[in-house]
Parts: C-alpha cells; structure tokens; sequence
C-alpha cells in the first residue's frame, strides 16, 4: 500500500476496477469534488474523477522523493515535457508537432490568458479585436477569462438537432466577415456537449480561419478521452495553414485525473507569437515544477494501460446514464459525449425552473454544475460528473429522480 487505497496490481486497477470506490475514502479526500459539499451530499461537479492517479504516476512521485534530491531540475532550455509531448501526438494522432515550439505553462486557462496577451489583441487595435469565436455553451473559466480581458464573446451557438450538438458554420463565415472577428478559441473535444468535431467540422473551421485570419487557440485537454468510434484531431495536424496559426494548450490533468499538479504545455505555431513569447523578461510566467513534469511524463510515458482501463469504464457508465434517464427521466434530453465524462442534460422539460442544479441540490442533495454557469444555452441544463462507480452514479441518478418526481 502507497496511499488509503489499494495497491497497483489489486483489485482497483484491473480493466474493470473502477467500481470499489469507498464513500468513507471518498469523502476525506481533501480535494474540492468531496469537500466542498455537506456531508450528505453527492457530488457530481468540477472535472475531477473520482479514481486514484494512476499507479505510475504516484510511484514517479515517491521516487522523486524518495531521491531526496529536490533541487534545481538539470533540463537545460526546455523540460523533457516537449520530446514528450511531440511523441504522444504522433503516436496516438499521428500528428507531429515541432518539440521545439511547446513551452512549459501551469495551466490551460493560463495558457489563454497569456496567448490573449501576447497575441496583442487586447481590445485595443480594431473594431474586431476584442471578439473571441468560441462554441456555446463554454468552459465557465473561458468566459470569465474572457471578459476579465476585456473581451466579448462571438458566440458560435450549439444545437441540438435531436441526434446531437451541432454548429453551423455558414452562419459563422457570416458573423466573422460582419464582426471582424480575429480569434477564435476551440474547444475540442468541446466542454459541456462532449463533442468531438469531425475531420469535416474541423476542416471546416480550418477554411474560415484562412479566410479571416484568425488566430486559433485549441484546448485539447479532453483528446485523451475519446470514446470510440470518436476519434480527435489535432487542428494543428490538419495542415501547414492550420498548424501556423494554432497555439494548441494541453496537459495531461483531465486525462489521468491530475488537475492539482498545474503543468500544461502550449505548441505556439505563429512564428510572431512564438518569437514574442520568448521575448517576455526570464521567469516571468513561472518555472516549471519538478512534481508537475514527473507527474506528467509518468502519464504520458507510462499511463495508457490505466487510461485504457479508465476509457473502458467510463463508456460503461456513460452507458449507464443514457439507460438510466432514458427509462425514468424521460423529459430530460441529453446526447451522450463523444469524448469525457461530463454529461450535459436538458432539464427544461422537469419543471425545475431555470437552475435545475439548485433544485438537485436542495431536493436530491446531488451537486451538478448550473448550466447557467456555462454562458448562452445554459440555462434549464445540468452538467453531470459520471466518473465514479457504477455503484455512486446509481444512487446519484435515483436521487435526481426522486428530486424530479416531487
Ligand atoms: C475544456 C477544458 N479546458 C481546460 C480545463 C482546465 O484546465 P486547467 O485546470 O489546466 O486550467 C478544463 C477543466 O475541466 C476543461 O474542461
């Protein structure tokens, strides 16, 4: 035992040993999930599963302190992260980025904020430039990140057709030409609908960013996490007019549920953007932490068998839900995610008012994200966790019926 949970190699990590979760374990993590609710609540909230990290990056954690050495890193000019992180793209999408055009960051939200900033476009220089594209409903951190800075937002609206989240990408084209538009922020896959755009969808996207140069920043923090027959896409991969005007954040936090260590990377294909990134006075955007580059080399060296076991789990309780709302919360529509474990469900139709969240919350004690958090279309929608144990979701899912049925 390395930790208040079983060892690697028991019963915990097998293909299908993600359902041993213990309420009294979970309850004392320290993490936000569990204790930032009352006790007799379930939460089903913020972006973090409910699992373990994966057994090679804890015991890469002990090792760095069993070595006793937490000095100044020898990594020379970049971390060990970049060969990493090219590596991984080209080996799980076939897309090979330049290693030495990923920068270290803490996060993906301050990756934004500092490709925002550096990319000039502060809502100073032109009618347009304070416009961000971005799908609708967002991330809520996007939107406050974005009017923090001082800019709007060009809302590029999902919708549900009935067989899923759609956009349209006529309207789009119009609305870049009319606005001026000079940003767009994608998120793919996309949070809170799960979809993963298609080679069409993001070809697409590609063609209006060439005929509107804009400058794409692409969060694909979720690719890892695709359901099949979903498979991602790196924008960056998908040509040289793309891969020159993408700055594409990622990290493997959501993947391997490690959101605590803060280490992401930013590929910065702009020459002009790269050049001026360098250009910032030394350190002034952080160091890279030795846990944090342990942590994620760990994960994207030596992480795939628990991610496989992980995807296999969640595709069963993503299976789980859409059995479960579709027999006995029928009123609810939801699509269930190509890629992830948020779930994001039309509550309009339960007759819970416009925040359902705080009706589950008061009547279900289950905490769901507010889909009005989530900007334009959130309203009337929740925005469900689902990774935990079969068991956890069952009782999560009956007391929102129950909730629903007062
Ligand atoms: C789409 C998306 N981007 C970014 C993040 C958070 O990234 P970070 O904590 O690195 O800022 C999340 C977290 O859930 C997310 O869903």
């Amino acid at each position: 035992m390395d930790g208040p949970w079983p060892a690697a190699g028991s019963g915990l990590f097998g293909v299908n040993g993600f359902d041993g979760l213990d309420l009294e374990w979970l309850r004392e993590r320290p993490g936000k999930k569990w204790s930032a609710v009352d006790a007799d609540v379930l939460p089903a909230w913020v972006a973090d599963m409910d699992f373990p990290a994966p057994p090679p990056v804890r015991r890469a954690l002990h090792a760095l302190v069993e070595g006793a050495d937490l000095g100044y890193p020898s990594w020379g000019d970049g971390t060990p992260l970049r060969e990493a992180f090219a590596d991984r793209m080209h080996a799980r999408f076939g897309w090979s980025p330049d290693p030495a055009r990923v920068r270290e960051i803490d996060d993906i939200i301050g990756g934004l904020q500092l490709t925002l900033r550096l990319a000039g476009v502060d809502g100073g220089a032109g009618a347009g430039d304070g416009l961000v594209a971005v799908h609708t409903p967002c991330y809520p951190p996007f939107l406050d990140a974005l009017s923090g800075f001082g800019r709007r937002l060009l809302p590029i609206p999902m919708v549900d057709d009935g067989a899923g989240w759609n956009f349209d990408l006529d309207r789009l084209d119009g609305e870049l030409r009319e606005s001026g538009c000079r940003t767009l922020l994608l998120v793919n896959p996309q949070n809170p609908t799960g979809r993963v755009f298609t080679r069409a969808e993001l070809g697409g996207l590609a063609e209006l960013a060439r005929r509107h140069d804009l400058l794409v920043i692409a969060d694909e923090v979720h690719a890892d996490l695709a359901h099949p027959p979903h498979r991602h896409i790196p924008f960056a991969s998908l040509g040289a007019d793309a891969a020159g005007r993408t700055v594409t954040l990622t990290s493997a936090t959501k993947a391997f549920n490690l959101a605590g260590v803060r280490c992401a990377v930013a590929q910065v294909g702009p020459d002009r953007l790269l050049a001026a990134w360098d250009a910032q006075p030394v350190n002034l955007f952080g160091v890279p932490n030795l846990f944090g580059v342990a942590a994620t080399l760990a994960a994207w060296r030596d992480g795939d068998r628990w991610l496989t076991d992980v995807l296999a789990h969640l595709g069963a309780r993503r299976l789980q839900l859409a059995d479960t709302l579709g027999r006995r919360l029928p009123a609810v529509r939801h699509h269930p995610p190509q890629a992830g474990y948020l779930a994001w469900i039309d509550c309009r139709d339960l007759g819970l008012g416009a925040d359902p969240a705080a009706a589950f919350l008061s009547r279900g004690r289950v905490e769901l994200s507010p889909g009005g958090h989530f900007g334009p279309g959130g309203d009337g929608h929740v925005r469900l966790n689902f990774a935990t144990s079969a068991e956890l979701l069952a009782r999560i899912l009956d007391r929102m019926c129950a909730a629903s049925h007062r």
